[in-house]
């Protein structure tokens, strides 16, 4: 192999790596990555908080990826969360009453004759008062989580479905773009690094439609989270690592 060849096969990085770009370029790349880095931390402690909650427990799993995609078809939103993350908000009594209500078909009659009083009672303070939270007032607000719960609506899936492959698609182009340009890894670790996010991606949000259709498809939305999660780590911090231990900070690369 002549060296046309050898420097055609070189890419990106033969031209400039992370081991001797300038300062200022450093810190460029570092305060990008730093900040999508926490972002990263942001949204994992994000979907635990509100995903992970769904079946009201801390901490992400299968079922809550049900829960919120799917939904718990055997009943509405109401009782799973009587027996989910509402479950110390109302005595044991009360939220039998709430639920056997749901289940005989949640009549008016019956909400205006007793249901109604046990909401005021222990639910309005939060669900009436509470910007952002659905108010649970009168009979209509009430009525539709008490319907079965079909999950996620196909209107708020494209929509969160497009707003994630454009923004975290756009994120991991510079991400992997900067990676790129680190040296001294095998190629196929390199260019594996930078192809699984992208494939992930795709995976996960495929799997968020899919786990509307059927639960069987839950565990492929964790596995394409956690794997975009690891592997922007992985490149996170091997950039960082070559740019500041692997590189000389001398008076040239001030200068530069
Ligand atoms: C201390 C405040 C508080 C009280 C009291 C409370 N809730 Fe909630 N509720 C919340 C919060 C916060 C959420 C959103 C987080 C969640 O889903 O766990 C919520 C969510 C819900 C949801 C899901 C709404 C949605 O958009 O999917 C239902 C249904 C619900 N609560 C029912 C009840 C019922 C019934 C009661 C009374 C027995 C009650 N809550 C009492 C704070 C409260």
């Amino acid at each position: 192999m002549d060296d046309a060849d050898a420097s055609a096969k070189l890419g990106l990085a033969s031209l400039m790596n992370l081991t001797q770009i300038s300062v200022s370029l450093r810190v460029l790349f570092t305060g990008f990555l730093a900040v999508v880095g926490v972002g990263l931390l942001m949204a994992g402690l994000q979907l635990l908080l509100t995903h992970g909650m769904a079946d009201g427990r801390l901490g992400l799993s299968v079922e809550d990826v049900v829960y919120s995609y799917h939904g718990d078809r055997g009943g509405s939103v109401l009782e799973a969360k009587l027996k989910g993350s509402m479950k110390d908000k109302a005595p044991t009594q009360v939220r039998a009453d709430i639920v056997e209500w749901v289940q005989k078909g949640s009549s008016e009659a019956a909400w205006d004759a007793s249901i109604q009083g046990q909401f005021n009672e222990h639910c309005v303070r939060c669900h009436g008062g509470i910007a952002g939270l659905p108010a649970f007032t009168s009979y209509a607000e009430v009525r539709p989580y008490a319907e079965i719960d079909e999950g996620a609506t196909i209107d708020s899936l494209a929509r969160v479905s497009h707003i994630h492959l454009f923004g975290i698609g756009f994120i991991f182009f510079f991400v992997s773009g900067i990676f790129s340009l680190s040296v001294g890894l095998p190629g196929w670790l390199k260019a594996g690094a930078i192809g699984v996010p992208f494939l992930f991606l795709v995976l996960d949000i495929g799997a968020w439609w899919l786990t509307k259709w059927s639960p069987g498809f839950a565990w492929v939305t964790i596995l394409g989270g956690a794997g975009y999660q690891l592997t922007g780590a992985f490149m996170i911090l091997t950039s960082l690592q070559q740019m500041w231990l692997k590189a000389p900070t001398d008076e040239d690369a001030w200068s530069r």
